[in-house]
């Protein structure tokens, strides 16, 4: 039985790589934020309005322990998850961790185009964009790196780079990892 993690910054790709691990793993994906979508039917941003990010954490907690009842599936998390309550540490008891990194400026890049659909982002011109970013990465490090498996995921423009990133990981996870 196969669980994986992906986990990470906003904009890191876990969502596309993960999309395209499933497929070559032959693994049910699943997306932590959709999820929580279907199950209260509205969506993170409704969620965030509604119930503060305090209300959110609970939520995506209550969720996470939901979706790691899955098996043979590959679950792309929110970028705030692991750095929640226990969930880091819930995550690695159920399955394998797997963190995708990237740098400031790449996500700072990445995330000007598509900020609009995330609460914590949409209001931030680019400098505060990358100030926040730095800022809240810094935070999140520790979470991050205590991963199973730390990747470097800088290059993911096309869709061959999410292909590649994807077959390296596929390769590390079948015959495991030194972790970097
Ligand atoms: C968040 C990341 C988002 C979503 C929410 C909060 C965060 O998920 O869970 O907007 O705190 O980093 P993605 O990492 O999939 O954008």
């Amino acid at each position: 039985m196969k669980r994986i993690f992906l986990i990470g910054f906003m904009g890191a790709g876990k969502t596309s790589v993960g999309v395209c691990l499933s497929k070559n793993m032959g693994l049910t994906f699943v997306d932590l934020d959709h999820y929580i979508e279907s199950r209260y039917l509205k969506s993170v941003q409704q969620l965030f309005t509604e119930k503060g990010e305090p209300g959110f954490r609970e939520i995506e907690q209550k969720m996470l322990r939901e979706v790691a009842t899955f098996e043979d599936v590959i679950i792309s998390t929110g970028g705030g998850t692991p750095c929640f309550f226990d969930n880091m540490e819930f995550m690695k008891a159920h399955g394998t961790t797997v963190y995708l990194k990237v740098s400031v400026p790449e996500l700072t890049n990445r995330l000007e185009i598509c900020k609009g659909t995330r609460p914590l982002l949409k209001d931030k011109n680019k400098e505060e964009l990358m100030d926040y970013i730095r800022e809240t990465l810094l935070k999140r490090k520790n979470n991050y790196e205590q991963a199973d498996v730390v990747f470097e995921a800088e290059a993911m423009e096309t869709d061959t780079d999410v292909l590649s990133i994807a077959n390296a990981l596929e390769k590390i996870l079948h015959y495991g990892s030194d972790r970097r």
